[in-house]
């Protein structure tokens, strides 16, 4: 039936908040969220992923789809949009141990609502309002987390750890080749970041126009942090042969094995280089902490009278010893959306010293329309020009509700579950590959009889260049990995972990397949991890 104008203005208006919110005019926005979580919930059967029967992706018919023709109820849009979310896992759940993906707070779910009802555009106040000042909170609350002057630096939320580490390359590029924001880059300059960074580095070098080639990839130790020696020798070697090195990217958290470089050798070295070579631009160093971040928590911890009684203090302290020099750094990236515990996309990029963000400002009159009120005005240098306040708002709500004792206690709780897991793996026979990363993340290899009663032996003949052996168990554990894949995904039951197909390479050049588990449940027990080793265990069998 064709309706009227007015009819459909009419409907479609109720569809809309009252420009005034009022209790009564409230009632629509309450009940769809009530009616949204109540349809969440029937989809769910108390295993680790949301799930439904017979909701299987259909690809093939959805790129066939047409837009409906005329408007629909609100209530009948809620259930197509949840059955959208089968598959999804239960990130709180605590058999769910995929990847750095922590549930989100309640009061960060708020923070998402809250920006998507007022909707800021924190490119400026006229738009962003109060918002803008929080975004400040936030950057004064990181410094000093770091340890960064508040004085001096300064910060704005981007397009998740990518984007960090795009502007990190991005000041580094701008200090080296003058000009090039007018004239291109038309010349070869490096990057120097370890072989276990994450891949978002070549798309900044894809992207920045840098080319992918001239990101320099320095082997990794045995602790997944950057060998320093390998790095050293190879910066040398580039800036004998006359290169520029515009920037150099510490990881602070590696994506699989948790490896933390040393930040205060390379800034070291980055001095050193800066004097030997007589250099006159000093290469930027940004830190890739949008993982390792949250461990600053630790760096006022009071360790000697531990009022938290946090157990398992010697781990935490070596942590702490690792992060402490954060603030040695140039710029950084921090992902509240990895161990912040608040929803995507919630990334802040800082910067030590704030003028430099002047390297990327754009001249007020490319933009006429902008800018004419208000003394808070990111825009002129963010490479996007709408920024949602909503990862503003999410991170700020769990930094407060969580303040630095809740992230030391969740923290806490990761680790503790992380040792309980990796000593009940080590009793199925299979073999922690980092071993010496403290954290939340473990890799392992599991081994099929009869390799599984002298696993750690059978590792090492892998790694020491037996091949065939490297291969086969490499498909033998990504056998196992999708067969209990293959269960959650069709079944909806057993448990959500990862694999990844190479946490790194052998020294002969072959990658190592590992399993994966990250512990970041708030919820998970021992006897969760019972459970998660038991179905590696079952599907070894
Ligand atoms: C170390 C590291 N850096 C950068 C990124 C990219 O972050 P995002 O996915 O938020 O863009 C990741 C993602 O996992 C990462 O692990």
């Amino acid at each position: 039936m064709t309706r009227s104008y007015e009819e459909v203005l009419e409907k479609v208006r109720a569809g809309f908040l009252d420009p005034i919110l009022r209790r009564s005019h409230r009632d629509s926005l309450e009940s769809s969220f009530r009616s949204a979580l109540d349809r969440l919930e029937e989809m769910q059967y108390g295993t680790p992923i949301w799930w439904s029967e017979g909701e299987e992706a259909d690809y093939e018919s959805a790129s066939k789809r047409d837009m409906p023709e005329s408007t629909s109820e609100m209530g009948e849009v809620i259930p197509r949009l949840v059955r959208f979310l089968k598959g999804i896992p239960i990130y709180g759940h605590p058999e769910t141990v995929p990847n750095v993906i922590p549930q989100s707070t309640i009061p960060s779910i708020v923070g998402v609502a809250l920006a998507a009802i007022c909707n800021p555009n924190i490119m400026e106040e006229s738009y962003g309002g109060k918002v803008c000042e929080a975004e400040v909170e936030v950057v004064s609350f990181i410094s000093s987390l770091i340890g960064y002057d508040r004085n001096e630096s300064s910060g704005f939320f981007t397009f998740g750890g990518t984007g960090t580490n795009l502007y990190g390359i991005k000041l580094g590029v701008q200090k080296v080749i003058d000009g090039c924001r007018e004239k291109g880059i038309r010349r070869d300059v490096k990057v120097m970041a370890s072989e276990v960074s994450h891949y978002s580095l070549l798309n900044a070098m894809d992207w920045l126009g840098l080319g992918t080639n001239n990101l320099i990839k320095i082997g990794a130790d045995e602790d997944n942090s950057v060998s320093l020696e390998k790095l050293e020798k190879e910066a040398r070697r580039l800036l004998s042969e006359g290169k520029q090195i515009a920037c150099i990217v510490p990881t602070l958290g590696t994506t699989d094995a948790f490896g933390i470089d040393d930040i205060k050798e390379i800034v070291a070295l980055r001095d050193d280089l800066v004097d030997d070579f007589s250099l006159d631009y000093s290469p930027h160093v940004h830190a890739d902490s949008v993982i390792g971040w949250v461990l600053t928590v630790f760096n006022d911890y009071d360790f000697d009278e531990n009022p938290l009684k946090l157990p398992g203090i010697e781990n935490l302290i070596h942590l702490r010893d690792k992060i402490r020099y954060l603030y040695m750094a140039d710029s950084a990236g921090i992902d509240f959306h990895k161990l912040g515990y608040t929803p995507y996309v919630s990334s802040l990029f800082v910067v030590k010293n704030r003028k430099e963000l002047e390297l990327i400002a754009r001249d007020r009159s490319l933009m006429p329309y902008l800018y004419h009120t208000g003394r808070y005005h990111p825009g002129i240098y963010t490479l996007e020009t709408s920024r949602s306040g909503s990862g503003v708002l999410s991170a700020l709500s769990s930094l407060y509700f969580l303040g630095k004792d809740g992230y030391r206690v969740l923290l806490t709780h990761a680790i503790e579950m992380t040792q309980i897991f990796r000593r009940k793996i080590k009793k199925i026979g299979g073999v922690i590959l980092n071993e010496q990363n403290i954290g939340p993340a473990t890799l392992f290899r599991v081994y099929p009889p009869p390799y599984k009663d002298n696993s750690t032996s059978i590792y090492k003949e892998e790694i020491d260049g037996d091949i065939e052996l490297l291969k086969r168990c490499n498909r033998y554990n990504e056998e196992i990995f999708r067969k209990i894949d293959e269960q959650i995904r069709s079944k909806g039951v057993g448990i959500v972990f990862s694999m990844t197909k190479s946490y790194k390479k052998t020294s002969y050049g072959e990658d190592i397949t590992a399993l994966k588990a990250y512990m970041t449940s708030p919820h998970i027990e021992e006897e969760n991890i019972g459970h998660i080793v038991q179905q590696i265990s079952r599907a070894m069998m």
